[in-house]
C-alpha cells in the first residue's frame, strides 16, 4: 500500500479479536520501532511485549480497573505492549535542558508510531493507550518503579467492518498554512 493510503487506513481498534498474533509479526513491528529516528539517536525506549495469556490477562486486570476501566476493551487483544520511556543520552538530557522540550517523548511517539503503521500493513490492530495504572502494570511486570512508562499499544487482529470509515480530523487549511503563522 502507499504511504498515505496506509495512513489513512488505520484506525484505533477497539474490537478486537482472539486469534494470537505470530511472534514473527511482532518482531517485524518491533524491527519498524527499532530503525525509528530519536534526538541524538539516543533510542530512549524498550518494549516489553506481553501475548503469555495469562500473564497478558493479569496485566489487563491490573492496568484497566478502577479509574482505568474505559479502556478495558484492552482485555480483548491477544497482545499489550508495554513502552518504558528509557532515560536519554546525555547529550538529548542537556538538549532538553536547554530548550525545554522532552525530545524523548516525540522519540518513543516516532519508535510507536512506526509500531502502529508496520502492524498496519501487516493486517493488524491497535490502538494507543495512554490512561492506564503505570504502578501497577510495572508490578505485574517486575519494572522497576522508578521507571517511566508512558504508553502502551494494544495489539491483534481485528474486524474491519467494525470500524467506522471517516477520520475525524481538521482540514488542512485549518492545521497548516504557508509562509506565514
Ligand atoms: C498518545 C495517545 C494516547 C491515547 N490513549 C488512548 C487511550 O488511553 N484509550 C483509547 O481508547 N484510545 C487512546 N488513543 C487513541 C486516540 O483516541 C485516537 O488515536 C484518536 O481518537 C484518533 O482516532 P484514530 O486513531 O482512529 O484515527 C490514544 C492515542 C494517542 C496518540
Amino acid at each position: 500500500m502507499a504511504l498515505l493510503d496506509l495512513l489513512k487506513h488505520r484506525k484505533s481498534v477497539r474490537n478486537f479479536l482472539g486469534r494470537p498474533v505470530e511472534r514473527e509479526k511482532i518482531t517485524m513491528c518491533l524491527e519498524a520501532a527499532r530503525v525509528a529516528p530519536s534526538a541524538c539517536n539516543s533510542q530512549p525506549w524498550r518494549f516489553v511485549v506481553v501475548d503469555a495469556p495469562p500473564l497478558k490477562n493479569k496485566l489487563c486486570d491490573a492496568a484497566f480497573s478502577g479509574i482505568y476501566s474505559i479502556n478495558s476493551f484492552c482485555k480483548m487483544a491477544p497482545v499489550i505492549v508495554v513502552v518504558i520511556s528509557e532515560k536519554s543520552n546525555f547529550l538529548a538530557r542537556i538538549g532538553e535542558m536547554f530548550r525545554g522540550t522532552k525530545y524523548y517523548l516525540i522519540d518513543i511517539g516516532i519508535a510507536c508510531e512506526h509500531f502502529v503503521l508496520q502492524a498496519e500493513e501487516l493486517g493488524l490492530g491497535t490502538c494507543w493507550i495512554g490512561w492506564f495504572n503505570e504502578k501497577a502494570v510495572k508490578s505485574v511486570l517486575n519494572i522497576p518503579q522508578r521507571k517511566k512508562i508512558d504508553i502502551l499499544i494494544a495489539l491483534g487482529y481485528y474486524d474491519r467492518e467494525k470500524l467506522g470509515s471517516e477520520h475525524d480530523r481538521e482540514p488542512i487549511d485549518k492545521i497548516a498554512s504557508f509562509n506565514a503563522y
